[in-house]
């Protein structure tokens, strides 16, 4: 018999979403590696078995015992895209658009990005950590463990690195273990306004030297996780050629990239992401067969956030079913922001996939743990439930993992365990 620090057991299904190395694609996102009767064995905040409970039960005694009879055991989810840094809110807008006024005109008409540009850099850093946290605390209670953040709404030096700071506060001080990636060409500023390539040119010259001499000396380097630099590659935001110079800039430094691209504009971006070995793109709404194919034969992680088609009222949604039939390796996230996806929940997101894009729940599951791992270049750390891995996992109750899928509005999520130790949510 070992020694452990945590056994939990009885669980009606562990859903592992274990695999071979990489992230799951084609037929394998519908295998959520289901154990029936099983158990997870934890050691130092790291999973060292999954398996039948019978067995484990032989193989180990453990300091706290959980039983999970009746519920559902799977990894802690996976947040690969937020922008959930922010001051303020957008609440006007939103009843704007519910008049008819489109996210585009609010966008075009000096609102959007930019309304929430002028709240943060009026914020304190400590501010924007106050008006964060209750945020992430209700990501946490719905079963988020490990989230990406992106700055963005800063659009000057200074505040792009007070956002940076508010975001490596809060990876100094919350359970949510966070990703942070520079957003600088997120919105052309005010006072860039109808000068786009010299936005660009501040963002190559001064804010992207500035981001990567600050991550040196941050948290993240110390913890060896990188700082992603992003783009929106998008009419109105930065084109193609914008797109290639700040990411560019950013290898050279050092910053791997991610970029937004097609959200509503299909520009090239996913081409552009793959040449560039992105690990990630992101949005994919207007996403042509041809670029799906490019992005299928490559690695990097498609991210499709149909959170912000319905938020925006759209019937449109990513084609997702043909990103996982074609064998790209696709990804869910909600994009909490204040604007397109004020949204703390994977699950809804689950949920809307499912209904709106032919996502089997499985296919969900996969895509808001495993494949959300990878998609920020974290899932040889989390996002399945394999010996080696960090323990971060779900109670979840509900008798089959379908459950997270089907039920809506509510929360499924009864236990948060965080390296190995139960969260108070
Ligand atoms: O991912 N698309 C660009 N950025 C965000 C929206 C941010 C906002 O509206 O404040 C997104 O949807
Ligand atoms: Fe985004």
């Amino acid at each position: 018999m070992t020694k452990i620090d945590l056994l939990i057991y009885n669980a009606a299904q562990v859903a592992t979403c274990a695999g071979p190395s990489g992230p799951k694609r084609g037929e394998a996102m519908a295998d959520v590696g289901l154990i029936e009767d099983g158990a997870v064995a934890v050691a130092d905040g790291q999973i060292v078995a999954v398996g039948p409970t019978a067995e484990l039960r032989a193989d180990y005694i453990a300091e706290q015992r959980i039983d999970a009879a009746g519920k559902v055991v799977c990894p802690g989810f996976v947040e690969p895209h937020t922008h959930v840094v922010f001051a303020g809110d957008r609440v006007n807008e939103f009843e704007l658009r519910v008049k008819g006024t489109s996210y585009q005109e609010i966008m075009a008409a000096g609102g959007g990005i930019v309304s929430t540009t002028t709240a943060v850099r009026q914020a304190s850093v400590e501010q924007l950590v106050a008006e964060t946290r209750p945020r992430l605390n209700a990501m946490l209670a719905l079963g988020t463990t490990t989230a990406e953040i992106k700055t963005g709404y800063g659009l000057d030096t200074a505040s792009e690195i007070k956002l940076l700071r508010a975001i490596e506060a809060l990876a100094g001080q919350h359970t949510i273990d966070i990703v942070p990636t520079f957003l600088g060409a997120h919105a052309i500023p005010p006072e860039y306004q109808g000068r786009a390539d010299a936005y660009t040119d501040r963002v190559i010259d001064e804010m992207l030297p500035a981001a990567a001499a600050w991550y040196q000396a941050s948290i993240f380097a110390a913890r060896h996780i990188p700082l992603f630099n992003d783009v929106f590659c998008e009419q109105n935001a930065f084109n193609l050629d914008q797109s290639r110079r700040v990411l560019a800039a950013g290898l050279a430094l050092g910053l791997p990239v991610k970029i937004h691209a097609d959200e509503f504009t299909a520009l090239g971006g996913v081409s552009l992401a793959v040449e560039l070995g992105a690990v990630s793109v992101d949005h994919l709404d207007v996403t042509t067969p041809a670029e799906r194919a490019v992005l299928a034969a490559s690695e990097t992680v498609g991210v499709v956030l149909p959170a912000v088609n319905f938020n925006l009222g759209s019937l449109h949604f990513a084609d997702a079913r043909a990103l996982i039939d074609d064998g790209a390796a696709l990804a869910l996230s909600t994009d909490i922001n204040p604007g397109s996806a004020p949204c703390p929940s994977l699950p809804l997101v689950m949920a809307i996939a499912c209904r709106y894009q032919q996502l089997l729940p499985a296919e969900a599951l996969n895509a808001i743990t495993r494949n959300a791992a990878y998609a920020i270049g974290r899932g040889d750390v989390v996002g399945s439930l394999e010996p080696g891995q960090q323990a971060d996992l779900l109670i979840v109750n509900a008798p089959d993992y379908r459950h997270l899928a089907y039920q809506f509005g509510g929360n499924l999520v009864e236990t948060v365990i965080k390296k190995g130790r139960v969260v108070q949510v």
